[in-house]
């Protein structure tokens, strides 16, 4: 029988460990818990007066964190003390693809997972429950597994047989921008595991708001690939619906229309039909990588090309967009003000890993565009960062404005890549009026009237969509 759980450590204070562990503080008053991260400027814009500058934007998580903090929800940099103290442990670290070495470009990098598996086996003391909450190539549990029981413990001379360990998967399918929404209201909530007791425990901490019917239990490695596989669908939808957009637009048809009428099908269902400028975000593409690696390593070649074209679809949306943004500006972009509206990955986040506008941005660029980037949550640090570290040539004109108004004046052109509320509904004859001519808006969302586009004179190009 597992004690009953009183003390939580998270380690890793990301976009997933943040949010994760102050809604189980929030929702379970009775529980400590710890949140640990190496990176000591993190923890101290966790810990910061000011809830705006928290490291990262979530809506609805500043009151869960003003509500929850220095109560029983604390961001520290003691990993150790915290580890030692702790009935149940979450890793919640990074686990980027590799750069480097076997499987470089296709297999996830474990090399944090390892290091916390290390830092728990040496600190932790008595009974500890063991949590994959990152994504995680399958079958990792056993490695954490084996590196929990070989490795030294800190305190030489601390018996062995008095510590025991029992883990358990219990992957995160938050989304970015409704993170707070989802850990509270969640389709389902997945615990793999081995041992009843430990499945229990944590099933227990998530039934003060969760319902039974919504929690699965199964075993660990299924555990492990649902997550990876429910990434892979999403994603796949998503390439699917870009690939007919082009198809759209070739044959007059309207992408908008087709993604109602498809969705209205109960078999295939509404969401994750919007089609756009590819998938951008921390998992999908790296999820998707991971399983192809997977796939061959077991000889299922087949299996992992038709994963492998989920991707190629995504870059070859981007790639397009891009392409015939150049081309309509008569094929050169040479000196030509071009304003971006929106930076993140999708609206209501700051986060900006794989967001297809670096991508495009730097297309634009490497073609000899002068960008004007406005982004109502991407500051001009992070944006700069990004495009130094995808654009090749070392002119990069690229400058962050404060405002759309800024943006637009003397543009000859609009690109929306991000599906921001203030881009909805702009006063496009105003804008009209401030810029050259020709002036184009580029809606690669889908987000804009394009009646009203239009009738303030734009030259006017959408997702799925061509206007002859
Ligand atoms: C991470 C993974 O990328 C993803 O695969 C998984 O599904 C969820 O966890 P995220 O929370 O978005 O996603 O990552 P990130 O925002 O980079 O946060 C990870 C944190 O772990 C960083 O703050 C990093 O400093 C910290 N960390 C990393 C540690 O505290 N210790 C380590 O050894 C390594
Ligand atoms: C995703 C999964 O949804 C989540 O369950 C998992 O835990 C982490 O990965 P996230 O990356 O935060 O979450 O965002 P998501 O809403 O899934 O969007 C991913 C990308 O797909 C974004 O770039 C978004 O703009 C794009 N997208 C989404 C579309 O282009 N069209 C759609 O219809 C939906």
């Amino acid at each position: 029988m597992i004690k009953k759980i009183r003390k939580i450590c998270c380690i890793g204070a990301g976009y997933v460990g943040g949010p994760t562990m102050s809604v189980i503080a929030d929702r379970c008053p009775h529980l400590e818990v710890n949140v640990v991260d190496t990176n000591e400027e993190r923890i101290k814009k966790w810990n910061s007066k000011d809830l705006t500058k928290l490291p990262i934007y979530e809506p609805g998580l500043e009151d869960v964190i003003e509500r929850r903090r220095n109560k029983n929800l604390k961001f520290t940099s003691d990993v150790k003390e915290n580890i030692a103290n702790a009935d149940m442990i979450f890793i919640s670290v990074n686990t980027p693809t590799k750069s480097r070495g076997l499987g470089a470009g296709q297999a996830s990098d474990l090399k944090w997972v390892d290091l916390c598996a290390r830092q728990i086996a040496k600190y932790a003391k008595g009974e500890t429950i063991v949590i994959e909450k990152s994504t995680l190539p399958v079958k990792t549990a056993q490695t954490i597994n084996e590196i929990l029981k070989s490795a030294n413990t800190y305190e030489e001379g601390t018996n062995r047989s008095k510590r025991k360990f029992f883990i358990l998967s219990n992957p995160e399918f938050l989304a970015e921008g409704t993170a707070i929404s989802d850990l509270e209201n969640p389709d389902r909530v997945l615990i793999g595991g081995e041992d009843p007791d430990a499945i229990n425990a944590l099933a227990e901490i998530y039934s003060y708001w969760v319902k039974k019917e919504k929690i699965i239990t199964t075993d660990l490695w299924s555990s492990e690939l649902s997550k990876l596989i429910s990434n892979a669908f999403l994603a796949q939808r998503i390439s699917s619906i870009n690939s007919i957009s082009a198809l759209c637009e070739i044959t007059g048809a309207d992408i908008k229309d087709v993604s109602l009428a498809i969705g209205a099908d109960k078999r295939i269902g509404k969401h994750f039909l919007k089609s756009g400028p590819g998938f951008g975000g921390s998992c999908f593409k790296k999820d998707i990588l991971n399983l192809v690696y997977i796939c061959n390593h077991y000889g299922l070649y087949e299996v992992s090309s038709y994963w492998q074209k989920v991707i190629e679809i995504n870059e070859w949306q981007q790639k397009r967009i891009s392409s015939l943004i150049v081309d309509k500006l008569f094929g050169t972009l040479f000196n030509k003000k071009i304003s971006i509206l929106g930076f993140s990955f999708k609206a209501n986040t700051n986060d900006t890993r794989e967001s297809p506008a670096i991508n495009i941005c730097n297309d634009l660029i490497e073609e000899g565009a002068n960008l004007h980037i406005y982004d109502p949550k991407v500051n001009e640090k992070k944006i700069k960062e990004d495009l130094k570290n995808r654009v090749k040539s070392e002119n990069i004109n690229c400058f962050v404005e404060t405002s759309i108004n800024e943006c637009i004046n003397n543009s000859h052109a609009i690109v929306i890549v991000t599906e921001w509320d203030e881009f909805r509904n702009l006063d496009w004859k105003e804008i009209y009026a401030k810029m050259e001519k020709p002036a184009w808006v580029f809606d690669t969302r889908n987000i804009t009237n394009s009646a009203d586009v239009l009738d303030a004179g734009f030259k006017f190009w959408r997702t799925g969509r061509t206007y002859f």
